[in-house]
């Protein structure tokens, strides 16, 4: 028997074992259905119009919504997908329909390069759970739409349009995220449904360029690359959501980390694999890393004598804010990630621990202010003060995809 066949029948071993005295999906969903259940329903009902779609709350704990323009404005409707698809109940499949028409016209719309997550969530996950075949033109037609901010000058997508950094002393000629990764699963899809593989080449060819610039050694990720047009070069790395220009804002490390696991099952290139599995262990090894496994809102905020260049007082933060949010985006790559790699019981104990972590008390049900989110403590931005420590649709989003991946994997197992 060779080395690779050993590993890998030694790692389902582990795996096998480790499974044992892990609670499963279905547990985990089913001990807290009546509790995400009645969240949901509260915020449909609460939701006065179809397309003000539900974000987060205000500290009343009243909803706060968002137009079909913002970058959230998919999850709700992706949220009522992954509910259909862990429970069939046609009740989540009929809401989902109706939370994802109301986007019908970000097809058309090039304003941003967020339309992956609006129409993939909502759109992407109709045709995937109830096979709901008339998305597919307007999922290729959104995937058109973001094309149209692709440059082959700097070989990348742009994320934001021109503007001044949020503290407006740089100018962002060409903002490119590292947040548009997760864009590129509906550009590789796109490319499945027509059979035109352009899409998937801009798609690949700005995983490229952001691996190449976007990256540090160690392979954790600035925020914000800001590229010349003229001769594709870059002229900043900056942050815009992190701690500082240097320091892994959390949410974005999961942003790439999910990005290169989605390169890798749309591509097969062992390239990808690898560079997830670095990012991957960047994360998993952080010494800032909470023993929870749910990270601060940026993992170098807690270093000794780090100080940002805004304005930020320790002293307003004697609890540092968890993001949740980058915890179920970083939970649910993990699982698909154990799929590809040889170290696939690291991974899926990894993911494990997260999702427990996160189905715990301490994040999921225990705030009575929330009434309309199924996990507390997540943050927005903090340098900009908005959204710190509260829920987020987009953290439930990937909770119950992280949720649904886990069911997978145990039902394969079976
Ligand atoms: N894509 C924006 C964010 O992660 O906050």
């Amino acid at each position: 028997m060779n080395k690779s066949k050993l590993l890998t029948i030694i790692g389902s071993l582990v795996f096998f074992l480790s499974a044992c005295h892990q609670e499963s999906a279905e547990s985990l969903l089913n001990k807290n259905l009546a509790g995400i259940t009645q969240k949901l329903d509260n915020a449909i009902r609460a939701n006065p119009a179809p397309n003000k779609i539900p974000r987060t709350i205000k500290g009343d704990g009243s909803l706060k919504t968002v137009n079909i323009y913002s970058w959230t404005s998919g999850f709700f409707a992706g949220n009522l997908w992954y509910m259909y698809a862990l429970t069939n109940d046609n009740k989540w499949k009929t809401e989902a329909i109706k939370s994802t028409l109301p986007l019908d016209t970000i097809q058309y719309w090039n304003g941003n390069h967020d339309v992956g997550f609006m129409m993939y969530c909502s759109y992407g996950n109709g045709l995937k759970f109830a096979n709901l075949q008339q998305f597919k033109p307007i999922l290729i037609q959104t995937a058109k739409s973001l094309c149209e901010r692709y440059n082959d000058t700097t070989k990348t997508i742009q994320s934001w349009n021109r503007g001044k950094s949020w503290d407006g002393e740089t100018v962002w000629h060409y903002p490119v995220i590292i947040d548009n990764m997760m864009n590129l699963e509906l550009l590789f899809e796109a490319s499945l449904m027509s059979g035109d593989d352009s899409y998937a080449k801009i798609a690949i060819q700005h995983a490229e360029t952001t691996m190449k610039y976007h990256y540090r050694d160690d392979y954790s990720c600035y925020h914000v690359v800001n590229y010349d047009t003229s001769t594709g070069k870059v002229l900043d790395r900056m942050t815009c959501q992190g701690f500082t220009d240097g320091s892994s804002w959390a949410r974005g490390q999961a942003w790439g980390l999910y990005g290169y696991v989605l390169c890798y099952r749309y591509t097969k290139n062992p390239k990808y694999l690898k560079f997830a599995e670095n990012i991957a262990n960047y994360m998993l090894t952080h010494p800032n890393l909470p023993e929870d496994m749910v990270p601060y809102w940026d993992y170098n905020v807690v270093d000794e004598g780090l100080q940002p260049d805004w304005k930020y007082n320790a002293s307003d933060y004697p609890l540092i804010p968890r993001d949740a949010s980058a915890a179920a985006i970083t939970c649910s790559a993990l699982y698909e990630l154990s799929g590809y790699s040889h170290h696939k019981s690291d991974y899926l104990k990894s993911a494990d621990k997260i999702i427990t972590s996160l189905a715990s008390d301490s994040y999921l049900g225990n705030d009575p202010n929330n009434k309309f989110f199924i996990l507390d403590h997540s943050v927005g931005s903090l340098p900009h003060g908005v959204e710190i420590d509260v829920p987020l649709v987009y953290a439930d989003y990937y909770f119950l995809e992280a949720l649904w991946r886990k069911k997978q994997i145990e039902e394969a197992m079976n």
